[in-house]
């Protein structure tokens, strides 16, 4: 092949963002703003988002209220201001829709700790198991899989099979270790988990409730075994949040990604909310380092230019969407 004949990839495309010099004094917030309206987009973002991020948000959910919301979305384009799973769900759900992520190396630990083959494999060595997994798979795995779940409806769609029906659970070992011992299950576990949530440091919140005995701590349960035992509150992002505002404590220990702790201020300003650290960092909070791959001036090139595009292969999108709409439907019948 010739020099001639090579194609020619823009160094963005390769990079997986668009990386280009923003015009000085360009308003970010405005410049979305209209963007959206010349498109007819809709931007949704995770709570663990940037606060920034979270303000320009047209839909604003945990995992399960993004992929509620999804559903018959009335917009064009959909940004997804999330990770890379996230827009394969919404795509999943709007196959005819253009759907957005501002970085496509906005991967997930979780995700990726559980790659469709071996999963496929482990499947296949455990027959006559029903398969449940956890939203924050790849399009590949959940197309092995029953039904689909997230943090906020996990142990009501697992506690709705009957007593003796054998499940995989994956791919949160920590998520089904808490559903099992919850509720007296004995699901196969696969071994995967987020490298956020286990990163809480015990000593560290040990500390801290020495410092603030008043102090509530809350953690997801992706958290390790022994943040949960510790815990006054285990529950899904969303479930946090509205926990805040139920609860009668002042101040907040909060073991999970620290983006969800803007919703939490800006509900209840009079909490007092202390992020739980991680063992190794000088912040004091934890953060995802995928989600925080996303901001404004990224949201604002992707919607100018419509990339990066989330696409999902059209069999292996038929075959992922039947479990997610089997958990959708499965959510309408539980209590809020
Ligand atoms: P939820 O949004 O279900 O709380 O999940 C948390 C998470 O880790 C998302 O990546
Ligand atoms: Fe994945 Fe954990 Fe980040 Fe959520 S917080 S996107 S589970 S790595």
């Amino acid at each position: 092949m010739s020099n001639n004949s090579l194609p020619i990839r823009p160094i963005w495309r390769l990079q997986g963002f668009i990386d280009e010099k923003i015009p000085e004094g360009l308003d970010l917030v405005n410049a979305i703003d209209k963007l959206k309206k010349e498109k007819n987009a809709v931007v949704m973002a995770h709570y663990y988002q940037t606060a920034d991020i979270q303000d320009i948000a047209d839909i604003i959910g945990d995992s399960l209220a993004l992929a509620q919301k999804a559903v018959g979305i009335d917009a064009d384009v959909i940004l997804l201001a999330g990770v890379h799973f996230m827009g394969e769900t919404v795509k999943i759900l709007n196959p005819h829709k253009k759907v957005l992520i501002p970085d496509m190396n906005a991967g997930c630990s979780l995700a990726e700790s559980c790659p469709a083959e071996s999963f496929s494999q482990f499947i296949k060595e455990h027959p006559g198991h029903k398969v449940i997994s956890y939203v924050n798979t790849s399009a590949d795995v959940k197309a092995l899989t029953d039904v689909v779940v997230t943090s906020t409806n996990a142990l009501q769609i697992v506690d709705s099979f009957p007593k003796d029906e054998k499940i995989i659970f994956g791919p949160d070992r920590n998520l089904g270790s808490y559903i099992n011992a919850q509720i007296g299950r004995n699901m196969t576990l696969w071994n995967g988990a987020c490298h956020v949530h286990e990163q809480f440091s015990l000593e560290r919140i040990l500390q801290l409730k020495k410092a603030y005995p008043d102090a509530e701590l809350i953690c997801h349960p992706e958290c390790k075994h022994q943040i949960v035992v510790l815990s006054d509150f285990v529950g899904s992002t969303a479930a946090l949040l509205s926990y805040i505002g139920r609860s009668s404590a002042k101040r907040f220990i909060v073991a999970t990604e620290s983006g969800i702790l803007h919703q939490m201020q800006k509900s209840y300003p009079d909490k007092e909310l202390i992020p739980a650290p991680p063992l190794d960092s000088t912040c004091g909070c934890n953060n995802c380092n995928y989600m925080k791959l996303n901001t404004l001036q990224k949201i604002y090139l992707t919607l100018k230019y419509e990339w990066p595009e989330v696409v999902v292969d059209e069999d292996i999108a038929r075959k992922a969407r039947r479990p997610i709409d089997a958990m959708l439907a499965l959510s309408q019948n539980f209590k809020k």
